[in-house]
């Protein structure tokens, strides 16, 4: 049996319909993909904002957890032509991921994936120079050792970047939501909550900034069909439910269940 986190993507995952279809229409650039890889609140626009904080060299080694569909790791490597692991639970997502970036042959050597969990991280200690997170830690019910995990395979001062959804004053969240049918499998936590933890898992703030106006501006200006231009729709992805799952982060947002936030943090 799958766990139900993994069985929440792999369910709904239509690869051999999202291939079929780029292989007729051969993306040109990165940002064709972005109805399909960008599976977090705020598309290209939030990963972007994110990397500008960021300062990395050809040499750099980053690592995309929970990557997804790469879409985050795809940026990375062509913003500054790092090397890039991208690792997720999901080895489906791993999978499409790599058939994606082979569609940009000269993005194809920077990265890498492999199938892997958060709470065991298949890397040795001290392997990156920065540790990327984007809309993850709500999956996850045991962040202490995550955070321990994302220690251990930081090099001394390096980075950990979060772009992460948490709990708002109103409670309880709205579901389903892309990350979860139900609050039985979403582990949100508030902003203190999280702070408080990075701050035990020796993590020092270095930026912290609530996005979620900018996020709520995003998903009124992208209607629930957002499709890119070329016609690739979430629901590949995220199943036919995603219309409702739309509509439930624009109430979650609107309704302060939700916040989004963007940080930067140093390892000891
Ligand atoms: C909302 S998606 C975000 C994907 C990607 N970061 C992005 O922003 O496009 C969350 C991802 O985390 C992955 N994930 C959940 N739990 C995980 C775990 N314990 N270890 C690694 N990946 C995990 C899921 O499979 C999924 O791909």
């Amino acid at each position: 049996m799958l766990a139900p986190e993994l069985e929440h993507y792999h369910s709904h995952l239509d690869q051999v319909r999202i291939l079929n279809h780029l292989r007729a229409n051969p993306p040109q650039k990165t940002s064709t993909l972005a109805g399909i890889d960008q599976l977090h609140i705020g598309g290209r626009d939030a990963t972007a904002r994110l990397l500008e904080q960021l300062y990395l060299e050809a040499e750099h080694r980053v690592m995309d957890m929970g990557c997804g569909l790469g879409g985050t790791s795809r940026m990375l490597a062509e913003k500054f032509g790092c090397q890039v692991s991208g690792m997720d639970y999901c080895g489906e997502f791993c999978e499409l991921a790599e058939q994606l970036t082979q569609f940009f042959p000269a993005l194809n050597e920077h990265i890498t994936y492999v199938q892997g969990d958060a709470i065991q991280q298949p890397f040795a200690n001290y392997s990156f120079d920065l540790v990327i997170s984007q809309h993850c830690l709500m999956h996850m019910p045991e962040v202490d050792k995550v955070l321990a995990e994302i220690q251990r395979v930081l090099k001394p001062s390096g980075l950990l970047a979060m772009h992460e959804v948490i709990a708002g004053p109103v409670q309880p969240c709205l579901y389903p939501t892309p990350w979860a049918m139900d609050g039985s499998n979403s582990f949100l936590t508030t902003s203190e909550v999280l702070q408080s933890r990075m701050d035990r898992a020796g993590f020092t703030q270095l930026h912290w900034q609530d996005v979620t106006e900018e996020a709520l501006a995003w998903r009124l200006s992208h209607g629930a069909d957002s499709r890119s231009a070329r016609g690739l729709s979430p629901s590949w992805v995220l199943g036919h439910n995603f219309r409702q799952m739309a509509e439930n982060i624009l109430l979650n947002l609107q309704q302060e269940r939700i916040r989004i936030v963007e940080a930067i943090y140093v390892r000891h």
